[in-house]
């Protein structure tokens, strides 16, 4: 260890010497490294930012270090952010620094680093891009060859972290079907620890693209926490690896398991961005960077207050007609609701959608439910002054449908092999690699919003993983483009129609939460959470979420009061306030409500519309974890002047002679008074306020009394001076 210790310390100052320094900041972030011409570059260092590099030299910190992107090849021991195969079999890569440019723009800057192989035509250039008024820092890598025949590539990592050495914990996210989000939490040791997902289609169905590491644990408000989310809708792998040393090396990006790429000349092979962040305070402050960031830079209308919605899934299933729409549409209306959303079951002229066993591909209006066709329906939701919005799922087929009949060399398939068949025993996968497939799902959309220019929302699903892996578009010797190529052809798709529909709201849902991601922010306004609507399970599963995504993109629906995935028996307030926390809406029969909740309700969305700004625009502080196995959880959003906020505190299990904890609060002015509220009480009455200071509120705290199973709060903060 000494050893190798003065080896590394002599290699940095012979590098040194000759070598130019890049230092690149973020308001509280530095990351430095160095290059010497056809040398190579070295990542030394991420953490606390730096005025100038010699704090990183003085204090040793910038000593362990490593090529900013390893390669197999020269050194083959460690794992590697590339590795090829060149047209003769040379499996090595020695890639080389050029030079750095760096291009600067109104709310970052992009940062080049041009490297180059030795031997062979192949140019490598590193991309930072470095954000002036967020701690984010995104980092991806672009390749070209321009030699004869085409180079095979074999791992294509977005990005490559060293991180100093330290006991590391990692958080990731983890879950299934109905149980989305899972926050999950272990000390690594050494050796590697790999997150992966191989669903083809969503890939937050199982672990998200993402991780936090704490170095010396991992807090919500203290201690250094490293995290990134790779900006990629298909398969990812995460790889976390502890040395000897106890350093961490992070190697992030698109999964290379079955998809070598062959990149031949005049073509750029670009990897999606790894989305990075790094504070000493902890969880919390990461979460609030990055939620700033997507609503700022990312989320289609990030920072453009949400409807509240009522979706009709679970109140018609597949029972959809008329009057009921109707009725929902104008009840709803009543209650003060703002979007309609048609769910699944509308379709399908020659099959009707009567079950998930058919018709997906074949996107007109069932006449036998809808005679009167989808405007009867827009025209009722603008008689009754909400907008109106629908459910596709574009990249699907049925065998039971017109398009499977006329298109069946559209769906992923291995010749010579039986289907193997996803949702109802019938459901196959569109072939998104095939430009013909591409612009027959953008028409999905360019035809319904040409028919019915006021579809002001489509509920975007995708309910199966890439089975029968094999396109019947692309060439023998490509097939293993496929799970690349798909979510390109997706992209393509989604660009294509936010470039033509730039108001339309957007939600993405695959089987629930399944494409939680950020890969695909950049084109839809919000996800739908999860399937599972009962409140006691979001509130687990909104935290997970949280982590990463901020409350104005997680859907966040009141269900009915058995709940159907859980069949238990919650409280409308419960049911409320759980929902109130994220983007409030409804997924029930509102006619089911006896007068007292339809009162209820009616009275919660007025109150959420006056807290909205602050839930879906205010910078969250998580106080008390579902996870900590407190029996209570509690959360709160502050406005980003301080001037209001909305603290949720919800009782998840009822003991007696319970200990309540009292609640110190986050994020508020020390100095200011606050005038707190009770708001969306039970008794519908209103509370008289207190006012308090907010730094009373952080040190001291206040006492919240919850006296029985499913009780929950909510309080307004307002300050007064
Ligand atoms: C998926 C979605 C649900 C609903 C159904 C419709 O399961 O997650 O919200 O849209 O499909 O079939």
């Amino acid at each position: 260890m000494k050893n190798l210790f003065i080896i590394l310390t002599l290699l940095l100052f012979t590098s040194s010497v000759y070598a130019e320094e890049f230092l690149l900041s973020t308001p509280r972030t530095s990351l430095l490294l160095t290059g010497e011409k056809d040398g190579q570059l070295y990542l030394h260092y991420f953490g606390r930012r730096v005025l100038d590099p010699s704090d990183i030299w003085n204090s040793g910190n910038g000593m362990l270090y490593r090529e900013a992107y390893p390669q197999f090849g020269l050194d083959c021991t460690l794992e590697p952010a590339m590795a090829v195969m060149y047209p003769d079999g040379n499996l090595s890569l020695d890639l080389r620094f050029q030079k750095a440019e760096n291009i600067k723009g109104n709310h970052s800057d992009e940062w080049k680093f041009y490297l180059k192989d030795a031997v062979y035509p192949l140019e490598v250039t590193l991309h930072y891009r470095i954000y002036h008024d967020e701690d984010i820092i995104e980092n991806w890598a672009g390749y070209q060859y321009s030699g004869k025949g085409f180079v095979e590539l074999r791992q294509f990592a977005s990005a490559y972290m060293p991180l100093p050495p330290g006991q590391y914990t990692m958080q990731h996210l983890h879950g299934s079907w109905a149980s989305e989000h899972q926050m999950e939490e272990e000390i690594l040791t050494h050796g590697s620890k790999i997150l992966v997902n191989r669903d083809g289609v969503r890939n937050a169905l199982t672990d998200h693209p993402s991780v936090m590491l704490g170095r010396n644990g991992l807090e919500e408000n203290t201690g250094d926490v490293y995290a990134g989310i790779l900006a990629w809708s298909g398969n990812y792998k995460i790889n976390c690896t502890l040395d000897n040393s106890h350093r961490l090396h992070l190697i992030a990006g698109i999964d290379n398991f079955q998809s070598e790429y062959k990149l031949s000349k005049g073509e750029t092979f670009v990897t999606p961005a790894w989305v990075m962040s790094y504070s000493n305070k902890g969880k919390g402050e990461i979460s609030r960077t990055f939620h700033r960031w997507a609503r700022k830079y990312a989320l289609a209308h990030g920072e453009q207050k949400r409807d509240i919605l009522l979706n009709s899934w679970e109140g018609l299933y597949f029972n959809v007609n008329m009057k009921d729409v109707c009725r929902m549409i104008n009840d709803f209306s009543g209650l003060g609701g703002e979007i309609f959303v048609l769910d699944d079951g509308w379709f399908g002229k020659k099959y009707s959608r009567d079950s998930d066993r058919s018709s997906l591909g074949d996107w007109e209006v069932s006449p036998g439910k809808l005679p009167d066709g989808l405007q009867a329906l827009i025209d009722s939701c603008k008689c009754a002054s909400i907008r109106f919005g629908i459910w596709i799922e574009p990249e699907m087929t049925n065998t039971i449908s017109e398009l499977y009949e006329q298109h069946p060399d559209w769906v992923i398939s291995q010749p010579n092999r039986p289907l193997k068949k996803g949702r109802g025993g019938n459901q196959l996968v569109l072939d998104l690699s095939n430009p013909k497939v591409q612009d027959f799902i953008f028409g999905v959309v360019d035809k319904l919003m040409t028919q019915y220019p006021e579809i002001a929302y489509i509920k975007w699903d995708a309910n199966m993983s890439l089975a029968n892996y094999g396109s019947n578009y692309l060439p023998a010797n490509k097939q293993s483009h496929l799970y690349i190529e798909y979510h390109r052809g997706l992209r393509k798709v989604l660009q294509r129609i936010r470039a033509k529909y730039p108001d339309l709201l957007m939600q993405a849902c695959a089987s629930g939460g399944g494409r939680i991601s950020y890969g695909i922010l950049p084109y839809f306004d919000e996800f739908w959470t999860s399937d599972d609507t009962d409140a006691i399970e979001r509130i687990y599963m909104q935290w997970g979420a949280s982590q990463f995504y901020p409350a104005i993109a997680m859907g966040s629906h009141v269900s009915a009061a058995r709940n159907h995935q859980t069949n238990k028996l919650i409280p409308l307030k419960f049911r409320f306030d759980v929902a109130m926390s994220g983007r409030l809406g409804m997924e029930m029969q509102p006619k089911d409500f006896t007068p007292d909740e339809y009162k209820f309700a009616a009275q919660a969305i007025s109150t959420y519309k006056q807290i909205r700004p602050v839930v879906q625009l205010g910078d969250l502080y998580r106080l008390i974890s579902p996870y900590a196995q407190k029996n209570i959880s509690s959360l709160m959003y502050v406005t980003p002047d301080k001037e209001e906020a909305v603290l949720f505190v919800y009782q998840l299990k009822h003991r007696f002679n319970p200990s309540f904890p009292i609640l110190t609060l986050q994020g508020l002015s020390p100095d200011a008074s606050y005038e707190i509220c009770e708001i969306n009480t039970a008794d519908l009455k209103e509370q008289a306020g207190k006012t308090i200071t907010g730094g009373f509120l952080m040190d001291q705290g206040i006492e919240v009394w919850l006296d029985k199973e499913y009780d929950s709060k909510i309080y307004h903060l307002k300050k007064t001076k």
